[in-house]
């Protein structure tokens, strides 16, 4: 069994090529193609050690005799706990390790108001959160390439200054502002997008990573703006039963809609969690 520790800094690449490796193999488990590599390992390497540095005790890695076999990563931000990671090493599953690191990456939760985690389709991984006394939320997903999108007008490329306005808009959406994690997409090179006193959204390597507005006609126009410059296939996920507002938005730029794989998991207090799109990786 391998040796459960708190994660460090020296861990971080040998946990992202964990991360690759585990992620090929559940993408051919699947059936579908596995997603490419970041461009970017430096820019990558940023989530994991915000999880170390902010997050040490929701950060977790299993080790044994062929090294990391394992880790888990959570958030806390004012009050809203999240799993952006839990991997084990294909041939380690099934043994326990996944379910232990997780018990101590939800301990993190212990004393939050709210939780989220969204899931992939292995079947481990759901039982595992539902475990948790979540609640299941059936998600679909957009997927194509958008065309004839115009955005909004006083829609505009956003910068560190526009912090105090996502993080106004994340309490109301999502029931707790993240701004480290803000920070950390921001250093990331991710594409903040505003839209005045309306909504936000971050965008990278032609994905809307995630996006938040204070009403659904203003996340539909933050939506539109992102569609308009996505210039390729993109793939919009994690849309829960209750972000309708996006549906029109999505059919009209030509993207087709069906029922996801993944499924979001939530529990508590974490605002309506609408007109809300999360990210995978800060929740
Ligand atoms: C999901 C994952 C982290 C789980 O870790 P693991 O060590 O393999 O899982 P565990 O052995 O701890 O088992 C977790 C649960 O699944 C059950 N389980 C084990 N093997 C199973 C199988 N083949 N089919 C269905 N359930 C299984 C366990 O009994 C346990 O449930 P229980 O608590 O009700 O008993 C791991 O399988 C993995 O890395 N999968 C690929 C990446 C992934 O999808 N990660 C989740 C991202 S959100």
């Amino acid at each position: 069994m391998p040796v459960i520790r708190p994660m460090t800094l020296d861990d971080v690449r040998a946990a992202m090529e964990l991360t690759g490796a585990t992620f090929d193999d559940l993408s051919r488990r699947m059936g579908e193609e596995p997603e490419p590599p970041p461009p970017d390992l430096d820019a990558a390497a940023l989530r994991y050690r915000m999880f170390v540095t902010q997050d040490p005790e929701g950060s977790w890695v299993a080790e044994d005799e062929q090294g990391l076999a394992g880790c888990a990563l959570a958030t806390k931000r004012e009050g809203i706990w999240g799993l952006s990671l839990l991997i084990v090493r294909p041939g380690t599953q099934s043994a326990g390790v996944g379910s232990e690191l997780l018990r101590r990456a939800h301990a993190y939760a212990s004393d939050a108001k709210g939780r989220i985690i969204l899931s992939s389709a292995d079947a481990r991984a759901v039982r595992a959160y539902s475990r948790l006394g979540l609640d299941l939320h059936p998600c679909f997903l957009a997927t194509g390439t958008p065309k004839g999108v115009t955005a909004p007008a006083g829609f505009r490329v956003g910068t560190a200054d526009d912090i105090g306005f996502c993080e106004t808009v994340d309490r109301f959406a999502r029931g707790g502002a993240r701004r480290s994690s803000i920070e950390t997409l921001l250093a990331m090179g991710q594409t903040l997008y505003v839209l005045p006193e309306r909504g936000y959204a971050f965008f990278g390597e032609e994905s809307l990573r995630t996006m938040a507005a204070l009403d659904e006609d203003s996340a539909a126009a933050v939506l539109r703006g992102v569609l308009s410059r996505v210039t390729g296939q993109t793939r919009v996920g994690y849309l829960d039963a209750a972000q309708q507002w996006a549906v029109p938005v999505l059919l009209e730029a030509g993207l087709d809609v069906r029922g996801a794989n993944g499924l979001l998991f939530l529990g508590g207090d974490v605002g309506g969690f609408h007109p809300y799109l999360p990210s995978g990786a800060f929740l």
